[in-house]
């Protein structure tokens, strides 16, 4: 039996992390908008000191909830603020009356504040997790690890086969296809060096944790760590040991079987059963090399970033003094920014200069395929990330101070069907499109919004999400959207590195 809407008694907002308010720059406290006729404005106080995007000193924060002094935590502008803006109806309008719609491209301070709060992109945040993190020796070997078709069952698949570097670290299909068919989308890996949790149910807290999900993937690269870790000795034994030390001894068959990995509901089967008659000291040693894979492999992530879009340039050209934007974005891009940090909510979800608040939310995407597959999403991927060995404050993480983890409520029950925001940098580069893949086009995906299906696949569709305004112009969203496209990231990280690297 399903649950009524209005009678849920959870938060509107599936957040699993503490709840943290960043002003944008130049909010300067207070964001406030004038009432077109009417003789006193409306303002919305909020609290504490703006936040500077280099860091530094966390913006705002809700009460009582102490800084973190983690400069990518502050970052994420969050939406609680846009969401505040938007239920007081600062932007929605002032009062009853609709206000007539400003000429395009003239801003009002509330608009304005939001719009500032999406550009620029921030500096890249540290990874507290992984000391080599930004190691020039472990960027060259995570490079070469990335387009390795050795690590995988078939001797043909690389994180790039999914991940293809020309089409913005993402596939073109509806659901990946390896050495089977996944079922969930390809995300980009640009922009990822900003997620608390990765993946679309944030089943793992770092980029290096994460590698070796698809390794063991059995449809993805199908290999297992005791493999990993072969191949690593056998091809990169000399700039892995530069970077991390000595090497077990892979070659040693007495000690190491063919192929092991932990399997914990198939315990019979033969990689868990050879895993399982490993010492726990060769099992550490195996799972230590798997960690320094996936540390070196988010080296080289980190150089996949995104660039300034035309919407940056337009924000940098009005923050400079000009009132045109410099013209980089078009009439119509400009009407859909105004739908975007207004009518149609989107920054509701969407905000922050990576165009997400890089939490979860249950959309209530109508069912795929046959419709049997039920995705609970975040609702088992925060136990699970709750359990991961390779999580911050383990022993192979670099990192002691774990609060995403800390504050990981994973038994939140909006959680139900609720996937990762995806950011919106690129997208118009990245179709197919959500985490299922099922629409083809950006106007799909506006379309979905319009008419927001009664039949979710999986629990319930999250209250705050409203059906689009009419006024609001498809193509005007669009247009906004495809002004976020930046250039990809350096050829030289879009190719495997030439063989005398690393
Ligand atoms: C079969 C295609 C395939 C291969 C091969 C593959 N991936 Fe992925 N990747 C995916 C899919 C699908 C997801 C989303 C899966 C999910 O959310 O459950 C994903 C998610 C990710 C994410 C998370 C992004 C985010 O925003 O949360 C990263 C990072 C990533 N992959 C890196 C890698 C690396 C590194 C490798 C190689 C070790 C790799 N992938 C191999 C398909 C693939
Ligand atoms: C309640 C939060 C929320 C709001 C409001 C929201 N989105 Fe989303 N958006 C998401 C989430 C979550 C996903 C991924 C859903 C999934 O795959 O299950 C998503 C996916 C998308 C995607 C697909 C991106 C990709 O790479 O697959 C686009 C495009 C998008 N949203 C645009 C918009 C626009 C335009 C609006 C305003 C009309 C909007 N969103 C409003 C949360 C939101």
């Amino acid at each position: 039996m399903t649950r009524p809407l209005t009678t849920r008694r959870s938060a509107p907002v599936a957040r699993d992390r503490a709840p943290r308010v960043t002003a944008p720059k130049g909010a300067q406290g207070r964001v406030w908008r004038a009432c077109p006729g009417r003789d006193r404005q409306t303002r919305l106080p909020i609290s504490g000191s703006a936040q500077t995007s280099g860091g530094g000193i966390l913006g705002l924060w809700a009460a009582g909830q102490p800084a973190l002094g983690q400069p990518a935590l502050g970052q994420r502008v969050l939406g609680l603020l846009a969401s505040g803006l938007l239920a007081l109806g600062v932007l929605a309008g002032c009062g009853r009356e609709a206000p007539p719609e400003p000429p395009v491209g003239i801003w009002s301070e509330g608009e304005r504040a939001l719009i500032d709060s999406l550009s620029p992109i921030p500096p890249l945040p540290p990874s507290p997790g992984n000391a080599v993190a930004d190691d020039p020796g472990a960027r060259a070997l995570g490079h070469a690890l990335f387009f390795e078709p050795a690590l995988s069952a078939n001797g043909h698949i690389s994180c790039a086969s999914c991940h293809v570097p020309d089409k913005y670290f993402t596939d073109g299909l509806p659901l990946a296809r390896a050495i089977g068919t996944t079922q969930r989308h390809t995300p980009t890996i640009i922009g990822a060096q900003w997620a608390p949790f990765l993946f679309w149910d944030g089943r793992r807290d770092s980029l290096w944790a994460q590698a070796l999900g698809p390794l063991e993937n059995e449809v993805e690269h199908g290999f297992d760590r005791v493999a990993v870790a072969r191949v690593v000795f056998e091809r990169y034994k000399a700039p892995y040991e530069a970077i991390f030390g000595p090497m077990p001894d892979m070659s040693d068959r007495a000690t190491f079987p063919e192929h092991g990995r932990p399997l914990e509901f198939n315990t019979n089967h033969p990689h868990n059963m050879a895993w399982a008659a490993l010492t726990p000291g060769d099992q550490e040693a195996v799972n230590r090399v798997v960690a320094n894979v996936g540390k070196a492999i988010e080296a080289y992530e980190r150089a996949l970033l995104p660039g300034p879009a035309p919407f940056d340039r337009y924000v940098e050209a009005l923050k400079a003094g000009d009132a045109e934007g410099g013209g980089h974005l078009s009439d119509a891009a400009l009407r859909g920014l105004r739908a975007f940090v207004g009518k149609g909510q989107c920054v509701n979800c969407h905000n922050g200069p990576l165009l997400s608040d890089l939490g979860f939310h249950n959309l209530g995407l109508p069912p795929t395929g046959d419709g049997s597959f039920a995705d609970v999403g975040r609702s088992l991927g925060a136990a699970q990330v709750k359990m991961d060995a390779f999580r911050c404050g383990e022993p192979f993480s670099d990192a002691r101070q774990c609060e995403e983890l800390r504050f990981l409520n994973h038994t939140f029950d909006d959680f139900l069907g609720a996937f990762k925001t995806p950011s919106l940098r690129n997208v118009a580069m990245t179709a197919p499109y959500m985490h299922t893949g099922q629409f083809a086009t950006l106007d799909d995906v506006v379309n979905f919004y319009r008419t927001l299906p009664s039949k979710a696949a999986v629990g319930h569709r999250e209250l705050v999400l409203d059906l689009l305004d009419p006024a609001v112009d498809t193509q005007d969203l669009v247009a906004f959207l495809e002004s976020l496209t930046g250039p990809l990231p350096d050829p030289q990280w879009r190719s495997p590195p030439s063989k005398e690297q690393p």
